[in-house]
């Protein structure tokens, strides 16, 4: 623009630029003093930064800021005072009386939030976040059990789980009636009819005497003689309406006719025996919990 005298805008007062697309052309504004001393200002800010925060990745690490502060050491330091500050309270929870442990709230709380926790990352995927339970699993906040509701009874139930290859499992095995031969399909029949029955739902009194006697002589050895289960073997209350896996007639043939022999894992050698203590407790507080001496029949608790 040698030689050229500026361009003034008379409205603003301000120099327009040389440049022009169809007929829009554009001011010269100066950037405002503040936003200037506002970026120095950051500039001058950014280089205290990098001195004294780990700011600059460099081939051989990172610059470490004068003042040593590092994310990673303040959350292994955090861990740390966790543990520390949980450790009286673990160790309480591994020293006292199971039967105590409801009794001295600290413990108790305690217990109940980490099994909280613990449930959550690790019995959600199959009994439900709030351990509800679903088609198959248990729901664990009523007071039905297949193998008891006491502490011990659920300590020894997650410790060694149901069904599987710990040596202590809990274990039994309903026969699947038909697909082995023990009952023909008119006699799964007539008994599915007497379930149907017993449970208190409408049923055909004429088959379901006749389903009576298969009962009698096919299941009253695990469901007891009045239906009502037997929690040494894990069998179920078939009285109640609660249902494991459905109570209408296509559903208990199911099970009568192929059996289930559902499994639950053996927590001893994945959770610290802390976290299987805490669990219990949570489990026991979810509102179904029995007192130590419903805990028979059933295995002793270690
Ligand atoms: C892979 C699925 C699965 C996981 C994971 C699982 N469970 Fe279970 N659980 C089951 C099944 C299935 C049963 C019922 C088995 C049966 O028929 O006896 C059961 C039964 C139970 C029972 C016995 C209920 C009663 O009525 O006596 C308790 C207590 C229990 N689970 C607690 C837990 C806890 C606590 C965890 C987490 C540490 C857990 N379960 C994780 C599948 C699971
Ligand atoms: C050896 C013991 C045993 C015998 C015998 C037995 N059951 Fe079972 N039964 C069980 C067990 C254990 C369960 C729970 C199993 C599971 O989780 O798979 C069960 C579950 C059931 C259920 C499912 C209940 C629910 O809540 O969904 C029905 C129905 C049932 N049995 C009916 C019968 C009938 C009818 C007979 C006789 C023809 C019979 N059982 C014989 C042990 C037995």
């Amino acid at each position: 623009m040698a030689g050229k005298s500026p361009k003034i805008d008379s409205v603003t007062g301000v120099e327009i630029r040389e440049h022009e697309w169809d007929g829009i052309q554009e001011l010269d504004t100066p950037t405002p003093r503040w936003w200037l001393w506002v970026f120095l200002a950051c500039c001058i800010w950014a280089v205290g930064y990098w001195v004294v925060m780990p700011a600059w990745p460099l081939p051989s690490g990172y610059t470490k800021g004068v003042i040593g502060w590092s994310q990673r050491a303040n959350v292994v330091r955090d861990l740390a005072d966790l543990a520390e500050t949980r450790k009286p309270l673990e160790s309480q929870l591994m020293t006292a009386d199971l039967s105590d442990i409801e009794k001295n709230p600290a413990i108790f709380e305690f217990a109940v939030a980490s099994g909280r926790a613990a449930f959550k990352e690790n019995c959600a995927p199959c009994h439900g976040s709030g351990a509800q339970g679903a088609l198959g699993y248990p729901n664990l906040n009523d007071d039905d059990w297949l193998w008891g509701g006491s502490l011990s009874a659920i300590q020894q139930t997650i410790t060694h789980g149901i069904r599987n290859q710990d040596k202590e499992s809990r274990f039994s095995e309903m026969p699947a009636f038909l697909r082995d031969g023990i009952l023909t399909r008119a006699q799964v029949d007539d008994v599915v009819e007497y379930v149907t029955q017993i449970s208190g739902q409408k049923a055909d009194a004429a088959v379901a005497k006749r389903g009576a006697e298969v009962f009698g002589q096919n299941c009253v050895s695990c469901h007891g003689s009045d239906g009502r289960g037997d929690r040494s073997v894990g069998a179920p209350n078939l009285t109640d309406a609660i249902w494991l896996y459905g109570g209408d007639r296509a559903s208990i043939r199911q099970t009568v006719s192929y059996a289930r022999n559902s499994s639950m894992p053996s927590w001893a050698s994945r959770l610290s025996p802390a976290t299987i203590r805490a669990l219990a407790v949570y489990v026991h507080s979810l509102g179904g919990g029995e007192p130590e001496i419903a805990a028979v029949p059933g295995p002793k608790a270690p």
